[in-house]
């Protein structure tokens, strides 16, 4: 192999993101090849509004406040559970499902209130991630079914873990702990289509 410019300079990317979990978790997941760089290390304090009604559109939004700040390459990403019998909410509104305290544990409780009289406990977790490379977009989506059972189970994991058992498992995401979680989620699957991506485009 004949290296170039390019082999020794990493890629640089800001992770629009002030969550140390989630930037550690999608830096284990994107490996050495890209230079990951936080909110923090670019000295944006901003917490940036996510007043769009999608995914896409947060996500987007929150891309682009950066590349228009900064001018520097980045991804973002929103993620929210999609309930089949409540039409899909909490969704975009995963967050403050139950108010502007975000608290989950009570964001939980009303799900599980608004879930008591329905059969169907269908439900996925929805991440999209939105990459700005130059000028141009680009949308990565990662789904991981399962469904919400009726009380919470497990101590492990954050938001909405607890009532969640993903397709193909008998463990909530909280039980199963983080080390199966980050091989099967939602997030995960996204951030290994931004890598594959990355891997066949720069
Ligand atoms: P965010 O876009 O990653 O900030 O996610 C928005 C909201 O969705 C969070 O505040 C959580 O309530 C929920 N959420 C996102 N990812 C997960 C997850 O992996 N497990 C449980 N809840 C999650």
């Amino acid at each position: 192999m004949r290296f170039t410019f390019k082999h020794i300079m990493k890629k640089k990317l800001v992770f629009v993101t002030n969550n140390s979990n989630k930037l550690e978790e999608v830096h284990a997941l994107l490996g050495n090849n890209v230079q990951l760089l936080s909110l923090k290390d670019i000295y944006c304090q901003e917490d940036i509004p996510e007043t769009a009604e999608t995914l896409e559109d947060n996500a987007l939004l929150k891309a682009r406040y950066v590349k228009k700040n900064y001018n520097l390459d980045c991804f973002a990403d929103d993620t929210g559970l999609e309930v089949k019998a409540l039409d899909n909410a909490p969704g975009v509104y995963s967050a403050r499902y139950a108010g502007e305290s975000k608290d989950p544990k009570i964001n939980r409780q009303k799900l599980l209130r608004n879930l008591e009289k329905e059969k169907d406990r269908s439900a996925q977790f929805r991440t999209v991630i939105a990459l700005i490379i130059g000028e141009k977009e680009y949308l990565f989506e990662g789904i991981v079914k399962g469904e919400i059972i009726r009380e919470e189970k497990g101590t492990g994991g954050f938001g909405y873990d607890s009532i969640f058992v993903p397709e193909g498992y008998d463990q909530t995401f909280a039980e199963l702990g983080t080390e199966i979680k980050n091989t099967i989620s939602h997030r995960a699957m996204a951030v290994n289509k931004l890598k594959q991506f990355l891997n066949e485009n720069e």
